[in-house]
């Protein structure tokens, strides 16, 4: 945990606040069975800055006065600074981390503190903080997935020329530029930041004010709470804003297309660190050696990031069957929604800046990717294409080729080692400009359009790529 200065909980001194309604204690393993505290605390920051603007607000509409509004504020810094400290008793019979921090404020400051929870319930209280912690996290993810953008764009401009096998079914398929490829998975990125930056729009509505589910009695003004928190709306129906938890599912989502993507890109990395395959070097920093077997450098940073996709992938489900079943409104169901949320938050951002830097540290053995072009046939498409453009319809170009790569296969050749003449008595369309279609460079310039892989599309795409970052 990085800021949240997790404590063990230890032995209470406050009372629960409903001990008025109950003659018997809770029962201890119910007690921690029920306790969120352990956990919640992470949310620490954003239950103080919703509970500062709720007392401002209670104070701006005349139900705190300015002097208890001021003596809540003190408080509530003073218990910021001893958590960040690391000097906060978190108590799990106090069971959360919103009546925690309330009870010390009684603690702190006497009765004053008590005055806190008028006009609201922890219902929406919990909401709050979900929704605070959740925008500022998804600004760090946005600025991760930036700079893994970034390195990507580096890479392909820098790679822009470097031809390697393009696969599908994992065959050699055709030529395509290193760069190209680095920029396939920019494009994944890209659509990721945009499903971030739309899911911040329904992480960042205000659920405060809705207080248990109804509403409550006290003239609240909740504009004002929203401008307080920067909220850019407020969640019109009270029990809506206590129960909903669409946006933590969403987020989740997005989350886990994240994560399989980078799954995705991390299976290539493995397979092209390999020494069968031998097209990049990660770097020593991002690898490990084996305790056995001296020779090994192996990828362990691309497989567990594939491996990690895994659990974020289950805390979808998670949040979806939570969910499931819950009738209106607020349920204790919802309290299981952070664990997996925040399990999600760690690994996507453990996962995106791992990423970030390694790919920054990528070196790329162009040779073997050239070799492995020329073994794989790559061109064939090319001089398919080319006897089309001789007039051969493209079904029977497609059959000449085939009978052209079995003779390069048996006499162990790539198409381009093939004389002029053993070509020709596949096809007489086939002149001695032939050889031009045939090198690597030649097609992959060929396929120049928008979304190519010709190295001056890539420039291009760079470019632009660039600038969709940067607006
Ligand atoms: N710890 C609870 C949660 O995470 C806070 C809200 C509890 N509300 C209640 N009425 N018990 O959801």
């Amino acid at each position: 945990m990085s800021d949240t200065a997790k404590q063990t909980p230890s032995v209470p001194q406050a009372e629960k606040p409903w001990n008025g309604r109950f003659t018997e204690p809770t029962d201890a393993f119910v007690e921690a069975f029920t306790a969120s505290v352990t956990f919640d605390q992470r949310m620490y920051q954003q239950d103080i800055d919703g509970s500062l603007a709720h007392a401002k607000m209670l104070a701006h509409v005349g139900v705190l006065s300015t002097a208890e509004r001021d003596s809540i504020i003190k408080g509530l810094e003073q218990i910021r600074a001893k958590i960040a400290a690391g000097e906060f008793n978190w108590s799990i019979k106090l069971e959360d981390v919103h009546m925690n921090i309330e009870a010390a404020l009684t603690d702190l400051i006497g009765i004053t503190g008590k005055k806190l929870h008028t006009g609201r319930s922890r219902n929406d209280q919990v909401a709050t903080d979900i929704r605070l912690y959740l925008r500022t996290e998804i600004d760090h993810i946005l600025a991760e997935i930036l700079r893994l953008q970034t390195a990507l764009i580096v890479l392909a401009e820098r790679e822009a020329d470097t031809i390697m096998p393009g696969f599908t079914h994992l065959q050699t398929a055709q030529p395509v530029t290193f760069g190209h490829h680095m920029l396939a998975w920019f494009e994944n990125l890209e659509r990721d930041r945009s499903r971030f930056i739309d899911c911040r729009k329904r992480v960042n509505i205000m659920p405060l004010g809705a207080a248990a589910l109804a509403g409550t009695t006290y003239p609240i003004d909740r504009e004002f709470s929203a401008r307080e928190l920067g909220f850019e709306g407020i969640c019109e129906n009270s029990l809506d804003a206590v129960s909903d938890r669409d946006f933590a599912i969403e987020l989740t989502a997005d989350a886990a297309l994240l994560m399989t993507h980078l799954s995705r890109f991390s299976e290539e990395l493995v397979l092209w660190a390999s020494a069968q395959f031998n097209f990049v070097e990660l770097s020593d920093s991002f690898c490990t050696g084996s305790s056995i077997m001296p020779q090994k450098k192996n990828p362990d940073v691309p497989e567990l990031v594939r491996g990690k996709t895994g659990r974020v992938n289950g805390h979808l489900i998670s949040l979806l069957t939570l969910m499931k079943g819950q009738p209106l409104a607020y349920n204790k169901d919802n309290q299981e929604d952070k664990e997996p949320l925040f399990d999600t938050i760690d690994t996507l951002k453990g996962s995106l800046k791992v990423y970030a830097d390694m790919m920054q540290h990528v070196s790329v053995n162009k040779e073997a990717m050239r070799e492995a072009a020329i073994r794989g046939f790559s061109t064939a498409t090319d001089l398919a294409d080319y006897l089309v453009r001789a007039g051969v319809p493209f079904r029977d170009a497609h059959e000449v080729v085939g009978k052209a790569v079995r003779l390069g296969v048996e006499s162990k050749r790539d198409l381009a080692e093939l004389s002029l003449q053993e070509l020709q008595q596949f096809s007489t369309q086939i002149q001695e400009d032939v050889f031009e279609v045939l090198t690597l460079e030649g097609s992959v310039s060929a396929r120049n359009h928008l979304g190519g892989t010709a190295p001056e599309q890539v420039r291009a795409a760079v470019k632009r790529a660039r600038e969709r970052i940067s607006s």
